[in-house]
């Protein structure tokens, strides 16, 4: 089976590359470069033993679209990476984010149409639920009214994958990602962010590594343990190997609706401080923090209820924090 990886010289797509080629498929990865690099494809080569062929193509540019699947007319099946990711630019640059993530995605869904091409796995986001009225947080649960452009795009593309399944011979899934980190276990693959890292473990990092001179902590006072927000961290590997299951889902068949939504977290929440203890304590590295007032839009904490995802796909996050926090350690190591 032949599988298109839009994004797929990204964080989370390299690494769904490599896990997608181990369990025996063949991949395409489509990638405008925008915010990685092709060296990624020699890397994912030396992980796995193979080449997953790479084509450079902006996906929002139809012509550039098509041109992908004109070149490799074998493709069964898509998981759609490819998207402007950042909430902070997508406030400055909304018609940008709207233009580029529903122009990649309704392109994709008119050349599966036209080759008749069914599965398709989506990159979705806890982002959908926005503050949670209750925890852990259930698929069922409703979503949101988006807090930003970014998030909104999520939440779209969800909705116009209901109405685009019910009418066609597509089948989705839509993969709700709580807070991917980690990096592959070789060091080889990671996360490569541009600039000043908006996220909490580049800037960790980043920090550690002397290239920032100290991690702001944002905001002490929330009502949780500690004060700081709570995530479900969940590591890039174990996100990675939910993208098997949910195409190898729909080759199969085995998918219970024409559009499925799961959460893929680890079902555990940690706040902020209790990911810095991680941090020190699988790397040995003291880190230079302080705490700050609060970020805007930040929601308190969510974590996944992942019940669901264990029953329906059989999928389970494996990896712990501290070996999410020192495989993130062991990336930034090389850089
Ligand atoms: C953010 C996005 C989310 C997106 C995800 C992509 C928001 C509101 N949400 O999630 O939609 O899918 O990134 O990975 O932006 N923190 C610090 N100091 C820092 C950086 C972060 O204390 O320098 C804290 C934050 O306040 C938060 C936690 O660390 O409590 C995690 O932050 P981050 O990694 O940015 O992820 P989210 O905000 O959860």
């Amino acid at each position: 089976m032949r599988i298109l990886i839009t994004g797929g010289t990204g964080f989370i797509g390299s690494h769904t590359t490599v896990e997608l080629q181990n369990a025996g498929f063949d991949v395409v990865i489509a990638d405008n470069l925008s915010n990685s690099n092709a060296e990624v494809v020699d890397r994912i080569e030396k992980i796995t033993g193979k080449r997953p062929d790479f084509i450079k193509a902006d996906l929002s540019n139809a012509r550039e679209c098509r041109l992908v699947f004109d070149t490799f007319t074998d493709i069964d099946g898509i998981i759609n990476f490819a998207a402007s990711k950042a909430v902070g630019e997508s406030m400055e640059k909304p018609v940008m984010y709207y233009k580029n993530n529903l122009g990649i995605f309704l392109n994709l869904v008119e050349e599966m149409k036209k080759r008749n091409i069914k599965y398709f796995v989506q990159s979705s986001s806890c982002t959908v639920y926005g503050e949670p009225d209750t925890l852990p947080i259930k698929e069922t649960s409703p979503v949101k009214t988006a807090t930003s452009p970014y998030g909104h795009t999520k939440r779209i593309v969800e909705e116009m994958l209901d109405f685009i399944t019910a009418t066609s011979d597509i089948k989705a899934i839509a993969l709700r990602y709580f807070n991917p980190i980690g990096a592959h276990a070789s060091a080889l693959i990671g996360e490569l962010p541009n600039g000043v890292p908006n996220n909490l473990l580049p800037f960790i990092t980043q920090t550690a590594a002397g290239i920032r001179k100290e991690l702001k902590v944002f905001g002490n006072d929330y009502p949780t343990p500690d004060g700081t927000c709570i995530r479900d961290y969940i590591h890039v590997v174990d996100l990675a190997k939910a993208h098997v299951v949910a195409i190898r889902r729909l080759i199969d068949k085995k998918n219970k609706k024409d559009l499925e939504f799961f959460n893929i977290g680890t079902g555990n929440g940690f706040s902020v401080l209790e990911i810095i203890k991680s941090f020190e304590k699988s790397t040995g590295v003291k880190l230079n923090w302080s705490f700050a007032p609060r970020r805007a839009g930040d929601i308190i904490q969510i974590w996944a209820d992942t019940s669901f995802a264990e029953k329906e796909l059989g999928w389970k996050a494996k990896e712990d924090l501290d070996s999410m926090t020192s495989s993130a350690w062991r990336w930034q190591q090389t850089l």
